[in-house]
């Protein structure tokens, strides 16, 4: 039995990342959605909320479970037995920071490795930031993000223009 991870900051999760998680599942017969509890990135939503999101828009997958994790990434995978990590690549721009997060992660931890999907052309363009930026000047999302989540994206910047008046 396959088992690999998934890690990210989904913050929100997009159809980029949907399509990785389903093409994943070519590779591997268990996905572990590996959401980080990055404070320090000062995330849009929660990890409680960017995990229920997750959870949502990934019930119709079958083999796929979502969870919440910190600390070195090796240290997960080795605790939830998965030997594979899958990131994807969208444009030569992510080449180097995946390469380098890659090698560390084997120099880490060799029983673990790294397997890159490139992203399907249609979502090449697409990031959680740009879909942030968009929705927080009003713009319509989408196209980029499933409707659960682009009402909770709306709703977020909704609360903060309220908050700010
Ligand atoms: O969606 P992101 O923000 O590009 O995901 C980055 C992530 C979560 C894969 C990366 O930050 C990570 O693995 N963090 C865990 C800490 C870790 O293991 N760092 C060493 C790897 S260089």
């Amino acid at each position: 039995m396959k088992r690999a991870i998934y890690p990210g900051s989904f913050d929100p999760v997009t159809y980029g990342h949907l399509d990785v998680i389903e093409r994943s599942l070519k590779i591997t017969d268990e996905l572990i959605v590996g959401v980080l509890k990055n404070n320090a990135k000062h995330p849009l939503f929660s990890v409680e909320e960017r995990v229920s999101m997750l959870i949502e828009v990934t019930k119709h997958i079958p083999n796929v479970k979502v969870e919440a994790f910190d600390g070195l990434l090796v240290d997960y995978a080795c605790q939830s037995h998965a030997n594979i990590i899958v990131r994807g690549l969208r444009a030569i721009t992510d080449f180097e920071y995946e390469l380098q997060m890659s090698q560390t992660n084997y120099v880490l931890n060799p029983q673990i490795d790294t397997v890159f999907l490139t992203t399907r052309l249609e979502y090449a363009y697409l990031s959680s930031s740009t879909v942030k930026e968009v929705a927080m000047m009003g713009g319509d999302i989408k196209k980029f993000v499933p409707d659960i989540v682009g009402e909770k994206v709306r709703e977020k910047y909704q609360l903060r223009r309220e908050k700010n008046e």
